[in-house]
């Protein structure tokens, strides 16, 4: 691909970027054959797709399968159950997902008017992600091997750049939502970026928000929307505006770091009115994107520039705190009331030595900064055997794995605005080490947990994903959870339930699941720096009493051992 004058080889599905979007219907079987034609090891994961009793399709390497490599094939065979709305799919190996991914669309069985919401006109895909000029494997494996950032280099609304100008001055190609007068339209809008939370707000329109992560949410009107990467938002938009051109922005937002700070890429859409038909002579309201240009062509108001809105400050972190409160389930929640495990797990950053264990305190040369959940770094797993067939045929080595601690080593004041750190030199971090943490759950335990944010994590995001299940998120606060005051405002009545959870910056979130689809899941924050550098563990859910509530084996031509150990990198 050619972008901001210089050619760039990028790794995508079927030529398309976004890849193609899968649409289906709830209760369908989907089947999807991976022919890898690249040359890095794959797998491909179905982002919120619940897998009951089927995780052997959940495509996490070394987890759950052997990566699909080179000239391998592979074909994924999933149902679709008791979900409705937006999810995606994305490559699972590390930083790869940013150019492999598209949406995953569940309709209901009984079409569109069975919506618990106005029938839209039409139903459009709104992918936020980002575009990376350098080689996304290399960028990885920097990443795996110590501290090098690397940064995107523009964000994408649907692959387009967005009048980010090139070195010629050229403005890059805007996404173009074409709309008729008086329409109303359903945005399916997934973050796939690699990075940065976002703030998407179309001038002169306002977004009654749906959906998030395929569940329905009580319809709540805001002109802004905020979604962290591996977040789903449906929300309608009607055309009713005067007609014209309307900037549809995407801006990354950072919680506030001085200077140290990601360069901001904010990327422009257009949303342009057909002035010129009626609804009659459009009653699908799908006219073609080329007609469209013809007739604006026509008028000669194609030159004209678009309504811009006014977009959020880029360290607003107050204003997604509020966005995702003030999501609510649209039916009653089924929250669980008896609690069996409790977590309280503290997300934060530390560090290992770069050779051996000893490391002075304090020598920054040394030591490698590493993401942490409980103090434990996440240690993928390596060599023949991935974790899902060593549970299943109990050959051991999950056994012998180290639990994921319930709760911090040490508890201290995990958001104190002292700690912030101002540059890697000055960051305190804590002295910490890497392990494959696995947690296990009795199948059917309902297990509680506070992911709590800390204070070295100013200026990340958060988005805790859990596979396999969803979440049902009962608050969310600034500051330290603190028991004896917080779990009075937990929602036991329509909390929204989600597959990721922003957790707020310097602040909690406080989760409930029930630990009952048998397998092996990965449980990790969706910003990618974060997963490379293993914020993850991975929860076991043992099988049921019976045969339906536990793990079929696996299926055919599961993927093999390729005969060295260096399986996980792309
Ligand atoms: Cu969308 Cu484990 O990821």
């Amino acid at each position: 691909m050619t972008h901001l004058c210089k050619e760039t080889l990028v790794t995508v599905v079927n030529g398309q970027l976004p890849g193609p979007a899968i649409e289906v219907t709830e209760g369908d079987s989907v089947t999807v054959h991976v022919v890898n034609k690249s040359p890095y090891n794959i797998t491909i994961h179905w982002h919120g797709v619940k897998q009951w009793l089927n995780c052997w399709a959940d495509g996490v390497p070394m987890i759950t399968q052997l990566p699909i490599q080179p000239n391998q094939n592979f074909t994924y065979r999933f149902n679709v159950i008791g979900q409705e709305g937006t999810l995606w799919w994305h490559a699972h190996v590390p930083f790869l997902r940013a150019s492999l991914h598209g949406a995953l669309i569940i309709r209901p069985r009984n079409g569109a008017s069975s919506y618990p919401f106005p029938k839209p006109d039409r139903e459009v895909p709104i992918i936020i992600a980002d575009y990376w000029q350098l080689d996304l494997a290399q960028a990885a494996r920097r990443m795996m091997h110590g501290f090098l950032f690397s940064f995107a280099n523009a964000s994408t609304i649907n692959g387009k750049l967005g009048d980010i100008f090139n070195c010629s001055g050229v403005p890059e190609d805007n996404y173009v939502l074409d709309v008729v007068p008086g329409k109303t339209y359903l945005l399916r809008i997934i973050n796939a970026a690699l990075f940065a939370e976002f703030y998407l707000k179309i001038a002169g329109h306002k977004f009654t928000v749906v959906g998030a992560d395929a569940s329905y949410v009580s319809p709540y009107t805001t002109d802004v929307i905020a979604i962290a990467p591996g977040e789903t938002v449906d929300a309608l938009v009607v055309a009713d505006a005067p007609p014209g051109r309307y900037y549809m922005v995407a801006l990354p937002n950072q919680a506030p770091l001085p200077d140290t700070q990601t360069p901001e890429y904010t990327t422009r859409g257009i949303m342009q009115y057909s002035n010129t038909h009626s609804s009659a002579d459009d009653p699908a309201g799908l006219i073609s994107d080329r007609g469209v240009e013809e007739e604006e062509e026509d008028k000669g108001s194609s030159g004209d520039v678009p309504v811009a809105p006014e977009m959020p400050d880029i360290h607003d972190t107050i204003t997604s705190y509020y966005f995702h409160s003030n999501l609510t389930n649209l039916y009653q929640t089924v929250v669980p009331q008896r609690v069996d495990e409790r977590l309280f797990i503290v997300l934060s950053l530390g560090s290992i030595c770069q050779h051996g264990q000893s490391c002075r305190r304090g020598d920054h040369n040394e030591t490698i900064l590493i993401a942490t959940m409980n103090n434990v770094s996440f240690q993928d797993p390596t060599g023949k055997t991935p974790l899902l067939e060593a549970h299943y045929y109990h050959t051991g080595s999950v056994d012998l794995m180290q639990e994921l601690p319930d709760r911090p080593p040490r508890a201290f004041n995990f958001t104190d605005e002292a700690l912030i750190p101002y540059g890697p030199k000055e960051m305190r971090l804590e002295p910490s080490y890497k392990a494959t943490v696995v947690r296990r759950f009795r199948h059917g335990a309902v297990v509680e947990m506070v992911f709590q944010s800390t204070a070295v994590l100013q200026g990340d995001s958060n988005p805790m994903h859990l596979h396999g299940h969803n979440m049902i998120l009962l608050a969310q606060g600034f500051g330290n959870f603190d028991a004896a005051k917080d779990v009075a405002k937990y929602n036991l009545v329509n909390p929204p339930v989600k597959n990721t959870i922003l957790v707020p910056n310097l602040g909690w979130a406080a989760i409930r699941f029930v630990a009952n689809n048998p397998g092996v899941w990965f449980i990790h924050c969706h910003y990618e720096f974060h997963l490379t550098m293993g914020m993850a563990a991975v929860f076991i859910v043992e099988d049921g009493p019976t045969v339906d509530t536990s793990l079929p084996p696996p299926p055919a031509h599961f993927p093999t051992y390729c005969g060295h150990d260096d399986n996980l990198l792309p």
